[in-house]
């Protein structure tokens, strides 16, 4: 169906064929063609100072009641929602580091790092909205597969709001950290014997033939939170756009989401001129960098393996709407090897803000686009943390205490006896080191 008179705040339609459901419509898929579906908004009926005005005066509301840092932006989030789910959530910061810049090569690189989220990740931002809406269309359960870190989000709010939760996980490969928070928010987790992608085509089929509500980056809902962290990002520099935004890239929902809420920023007048999106994939797992390469002539698919287990995903299900965000803000995808991703991680751990190995990948892309002079060191660029450091502590204790041989940056650990002469002893190597 079209909307045929007035168009309501909100409402959903099929990027394939144009179909259009409304708001409250349950369906995780275009019911005609099966295609993915997008939430779209009436432009606001503010002005441009209005609206920001708006979204600033409602961070300092409240002393001491914390203010979400995605319904702050609730009237280009989801203006009708009312019994919302939030934690709260986002209010991130933007962290910068001249260590960074010397090793990416930068004069000034700003991380936006979203592992300061309540369950460590920027999934946060998506499932609030996700799982208000699922609070909406009145599900009865919910459920998601998962490289870990939506599992964990979900796990949380699903408990917050007082819904079931199923969660699909592959049996190896999800961070410890991750597997951890499911388990202790309480969602029921199925180790699955496959990949990613076969957990995603597991759970859509038992979402569709259980009746239970998808909370996977498909859901439009989903990708309206995740918007937020542009916005916030532009609001903390004043809404004066960088250059470049540079991000992991796996599903690709939050690519898909970066677009949405740029063209919208765009189109609504909050920004003057689009940054440029750089979708950062682990070699292991670059369909999307390959289909890029080819000028998107075709979708790829592959056997994804990468030591970044959140982005370990071989047949991304947000593809067409992460081709118009790339294509939309003249943006690059790139792929950066495991070794440039342990590396990068080892950077910015060892400067003291730490984030998981995929979120590394965006900072290891930074270093490639300046080495490709695609990127100008003078250039500003914010490269998005992902996740938290401790999500993965499996791979920080290899990598620092186990690794033959040790790489340059590991960290090993040294036992002693209890004599203060061998304390004596580790503080005067560590000095001359
Ligand atoms: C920490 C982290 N970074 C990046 C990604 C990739 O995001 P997307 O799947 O939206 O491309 C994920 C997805 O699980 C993640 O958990
Ligand atoms: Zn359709």
């Amino acid at each position: 169906m079209r909307f045929q008179t007035e168009r309501p705040t909100s409402w959903q339609a099929c990027l394939a064929c144009g179909n259009e459901l409304a708001e409250t419509d349950p369906h995780s898929r275009c019911p005609s063609c099966g295609g993915l579906l997008e939430l779209q908004h009436r432009p606001p009926d503010l002005t441009r100072e209005e609206l920001l005005g708006r979204f600033t005066e409602r961070r300092g509301r409240d002393p001491g009641t914390p203010i979400s840092g995605v319904w702050r932006f609730r009237e280009i989030v989801l203006p009708a929602a009312r019994q919302i789910v939030s934690h709260p959530e986002g209010n991130t910061p933007l962290l910068h580091r001249d260590a960074l810049d010397r090793w990416t090569g930068m004069h000034r690189l700003l991380l936006k790092h979203e592992g300061h989220n309540p369950t460590g990740s920027f999934k946060d931002r998506g499932m609030t909205v996700g799982v208000t809406q699922a609070v909406r269309v009145r599900a009865t359960a919910v459920a998601c597969a998962s490289t870990g870190n939506t599992s964990a989000s979900l796990a949380a709010y699903a408990s917050q709001a007082g819904l079931p939760a199923l969660v699909m996980v592959p049996a190896a490969g999800v961070a410890l950290g991750k597997l951890a928070q499911s388990l202790a928010y309480g969602a029921r987790t199925l180790l699955i014997r496959g990949d990613f992608d076969d957990c995603l085509r597991l759970v859509e089929e038992a979402s569709a033939k259980l009746g239970v509500y998808l909370l996977n980056s498909i859901n439009p809902f989903r990708l309206e939170g995740q918007k937020t962290i542009v916005l916030e990002l532009l609001e903390q520099l004043s809404w004066t756009p960088p250059d470049w935004i540079v991000l992991p890239a796996g599903n690709l929902g939050n690519t898909a989401a970066f677009g949405k809420a740029l063209r919208e920023a765009y189109a609504w007048g909050l920004i003057p001129r689009m940054p440029r999106l750089a979708a950062v994939q682990a070699a292991g797992a670059a369909p999307f960098a390959q289909s890029f390469a080819e000028g998107f002539a075709r979708r790829h698919r592959v056997k994804a393996e990468t030591v970044a287990t959140a982005i370990r995903i071989g047949d991304p299900a947000s593809y067409e709407r992460a081709v118009r965000a790339i294509r939309e803000t003249d943006g690059v995808v790139l792929a950066v090897e495991d070794r440039e991703i342990l590396e990068a991680k080892a950077a910015v751990d060892g400067c003291g803000v730490g984030c998981e190995p995929a979120s590394a990948a965006s900072v290891a892309g930074v270093r490639q686009l300046v080495k490709r002079g695609v990127l100008a060191p003078e250039e500003h660029a914010v490269a998005v943390l992902t996740g938290h450091i401790l999500k993965d502590p499996e791979i920080l204790v290899r990598y620092h205490r186990e690794t033959e041989p040790a790489p340059a940056g590991a960290n090993r650990p040294i036992e002693i006896e209890a004599d203060l002469r061998e304390v004596e002893k580790a503080l005067k190597q560590q000095r001359e080191t």
